[in-house]
């Protein structure tokens, strides 16, 4: 029996994944009506607003590819109930960060969000529904919601419906999302229901070769998903620690990693030293293995991954560290401008960005910091931090107000230039294009000497700043 041809959507969740995602599949498949439902108000306008430069998320292309689609087969809606009942396939893709309190705390997923979509759908559904795991989550979660929709199939309350369950991670990478989705290296399928399985994949397989389309059970789909987030954090911390131990022996990072990163064994992606991995994901699916790992009884393998994350937090301390060291001990008081606050470039997401620890260790320190970023706004910063921002202080004058006491202070900075005046160092935490252009010889003269450049990042080249009379650290490089 071939499967029904999937002819309307849903996907709740309108964050970072069900936004791009839901984008691409309306893109490619243009008779499919594609509903994206979230109960954030202001995110749902966000996504509606007729300027494509005020969509809430910023990925390169999105805007092109929304533009297309928005109004002719994708809509944005809070109206949650009515899409799921019109849908013939459910994708859930809310948020599941990690447990604040409780039995799991600090490790295991909060997976209220989940319930609460799958109690929802349990609801609301009518006919027969194909509900889609598209949140990264524990292995054996597909058990929990099955259990609550399947019970609904009994409720009696003259509805009638009936539900398969698949899960579907996601693998896109943010700032790379719409080629991420619309070349996949793979799609995967995870499920027991042949003929659900099969209208997905039909789905996907209007634009992704069939050979990359992955079937699984449930729950090597779930595990995939958190292996594979935990193997690529693997080798930055892997590569981190080897560019730590360069600084003190004279090798170079870079030239490690391309030696080894030539191996086809090993190959070449995922070995850039910097300040550490940020995102949303990386830590906290981590932490969800090492949770789930001592659930079932395994607490070496538990150990094993935990420490990934551990020289993750090192590192970011250590960076703060090299700064306060090489700037004669101290930065009390001191301009420092940060060039780049968001997880990496191409992505106006902050969410467990290294800057965040680095910049509050400044901050604890006594820093005055000059904050650039190009795509991320001065009320997130201040989120991140918990300080409002101060207003930037005259160079002249010098520091006023909780400055002069010593206490570190932020504020934010248009332009580079403005960052850098009267600046000891600056340190350069996100790989912006623009920051690899500076013009160092320009540049120097705003800064008070002796002035460092610290790239987190390996962005600049040596040459230029140390020309312009500047002193250089990069991570990961020791004076042979
Ligand atoms: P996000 O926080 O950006 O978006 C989640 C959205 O879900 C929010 O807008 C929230 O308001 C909405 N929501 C929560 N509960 C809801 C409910 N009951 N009804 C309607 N809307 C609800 O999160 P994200 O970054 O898109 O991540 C979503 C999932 O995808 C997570 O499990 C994450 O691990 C996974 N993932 C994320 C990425 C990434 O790059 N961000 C990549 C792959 C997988
Ligand atoms: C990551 C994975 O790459 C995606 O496959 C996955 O879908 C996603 O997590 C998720 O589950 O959320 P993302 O976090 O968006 O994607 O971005 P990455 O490119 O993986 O970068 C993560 C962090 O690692 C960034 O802070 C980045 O700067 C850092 N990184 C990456 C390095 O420090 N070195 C590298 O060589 C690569």
């Amino acid at each position: 029996m071939t499967a029904a041809p999937i002819t309307s959507i849903c996907c709740i969740g309108a964050g970072y994944v069900g936004g791009p995602t839901m984008a691409v599949i309306a893109d490619q498949c243009p008779d499919v009506r594609v509903t994206v439902v979230d109960i954030n108000q202001t995110r749902i306008d966000a996504w509606n607003d007729d300027d494509l430069s005020k969509l809430p998320v910023y990925e390169p292309g999105l805007d092109a590819v929304v533009g297309r689609a928005r109004g002719r087969n994708l809509f944005f809606s809070t109206a949650v109930d009515e899409a799921i009942a019109a849908a013939d396939m459910v994708f859930i893709s809310v948020n599941t960060p990690t447990k604040t309190k409780g039995l799991g705390a600090g490790q295991a997923s909060d997976l209220r969000w989940v319930e609460a979509c799958a109690r929802q759908v349990a609801k609301s559904a009518t006919g027969h529904t194909i509900v889609v795991e598209k949140s990264t989550l524990p292995v054996r979660t597909a058990e929990a919601v099955k259990a609550i929709l399947f019970a609904s199939e009994q409720s009696g309350d003259g509805v009638q419906r009936s539900f398969a369950m698949l899960s579907n991670p996601e693998f896109l990478a943010e700032g790379t999302a719409i080629p991420d989705l619309e070349l996949p290296d793979r799609v995967l399928i995870g499920g027991e229901n042949p003929e659900a399985i099969d209208a997905l994949a039909s789905l996907y397989g209007r634009w992704v070769p069939q050979e990359r389309i992955l079937r699984t059970n449930l729950w090597s789909s779930e595990l995939s998903k958190l292996t594979a987030n935990a193997f690529l954090a693997q080798r930055i911390s892997s590569i981190n620690s080897v560019g730590a131990l360069c600084e003190v022996t004279g090798a170079d990072v870079r030239e490690v990693a391309k030696a080894i990163g030539t191996d086809s064994r090993i190959g070449p992606k995922f070995l850039q030293a910097g300040p550490g991995f940020g995102g949303s994901c990386f830590q906290k699916d981590i932490l969800n293995l090492v949770y789930l790992c001592r659930h079932f009884g395994l607490p070496d393998v538990a150990d094993y991954w935990e420490s990934v994350v551990h020289l993750n937090s090192w590192q970011q301390h250590r960076i703060a560290r090299t700064v306060v060291q090489k700037l004669f001990g101290t930065v009390t008081g001191k301009r420092l401008a940060v060039l780049g606050f968001a997880f990496k470039a191409d992505t106006n997401d902050t969410r467990e960005a290294p800057a965040i620890r680095i910049a509050k260790d400044l901050l604890e320190e006594g820093a005055q910091l000059a904050i650039h970023d190009p795509k991320v706004n001065a009320d997130q910063i201040a989120r991140d931090l918990q300080l409002p921002a101060s207003t930037e202080p005259d160079v002249e004058s010098g520091p006023k107000g909780a400055a002069l006491s010593g206490e570190g202070t932020w504020w934010p900075s248009e332009n580079i230039a403005s960052a850098l005046k009267g600046a000891d160092a600056v340190i350069i935490l996100t790989e912006w294009n623009h920051y690899r252009e500076l013009d160092w010889t320009a540049l120097a003269p705003l800064m008070r000497q002796p002035a460092w450049v610290f790239d987190a990042r390996s962005v600049v080249t040596p040459a230029d700043v140390q020309s312009a009379g500047l002193r250089l650290w990069r991570v990961g490089e020791g004076q042979p």
